[in-house]
């Protein structure tokens, strides 16, 4: 199977876990869209869920879908959230943010009692950081705040350049909150939970895309057989 038709199974197993009345945190990213539609044939179908978008692009899909919406203000309490990742290891660790998201992501599923991640099996890894982390940050200050990031990842055990994202006009990338993007490449994490108290630490860091102790399962759709399973 081709990377989209897991990306599509693993979507269309974790729509299988949505129940009626459910409140829904709904990821970014082009598996939580696969998700997005096919939730929204399941409420066009009589299904009465309503979902938090975790982006504007998200929102975009779930009013496409007929999927109703509300926020974190009227619905503080979520019961589940789906979102894809862009790296996944052994104990459910995530790195998150290729899609630029990340900030909302996390507080939509810091909000929600249950985070399912639909991921393709190439994202499953031993060790996280082969997959640039992604570091939300204001523009004020840009420069002392990169120095700062790069002095919190050593302190952490972990070494690689730092990248300010550019979109494809070659502009700094904007987060949906106004705020720029540093990726830093770091091969390999070796202590992720050291590395996420660091960087939270730094002032002008808004957040980064560790995200630890949030996904409570997996969704994942292996090449081998394109079978979903869970984890
Ligand atoms: C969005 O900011 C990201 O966290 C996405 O969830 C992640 O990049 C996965 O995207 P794909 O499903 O497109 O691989």
């Amino acid at each position: 199977m081709s990377p989209a038709e897991l990306k599509r199974a693993a979507a269309a197993r974790a729509v299988g876990l949505v129940e009626d009345g459910m409140r829904l945190g709904l990821g970014t990213g082009s598996t939580a869209t696969l998700f997005v539609e096919l939730l929204g044939e399941r409420v066009r179908a009589g299904l009465s869920v309503v979902g938090v978008p975790t982006s504007e692009a998200t929102r975009r899909a779930a009013e496409a879908a007929g999927i109703p919406l509300t926020t974190l203000d009227d619905t503080p309490e979520l019961d589940l959230t789906v979102d894809g990742a862009d790296e996944i290891d052994p104990e459910l660790r995530l790195i998150k943010g290729g899609g630029g998201a990340l900030l909302r992501e996390k507080i939509v599923a810091a909000a929600s009692r249950r985070m399912v991640v639909i991921v393709d099996g190439a994202k499953r890894v031993e060790t996280l950081g082969r997959f640039p982390l992604p570091i939300e940050v204001v523009p004020f200050g840009l420069g002392a705040t990169t120095r700062a990031v790069a002095a919190a990842i050593r302190s952490a055990g972990a070494a690689g350049p730092l990248a300010l994202r550019r979109g494809p006009d070659g502009a700094p990338f904007l987060t949906d909150g106004g705020h720029l993007i540093l990726d830093a490449g770091l091969g390999r994490i070796p202590d992720p939970e050291a590395l996420a108290r660091a960087l939270v630490a730094v002032p002008g860091v808004v957040e980064h895309g560790l995200f630890i102790g949030l996904a409570t399962g997996a969704v994942v759709a292996e090449a081998a057989d394109g079978q979903p399973r869970i984890v």
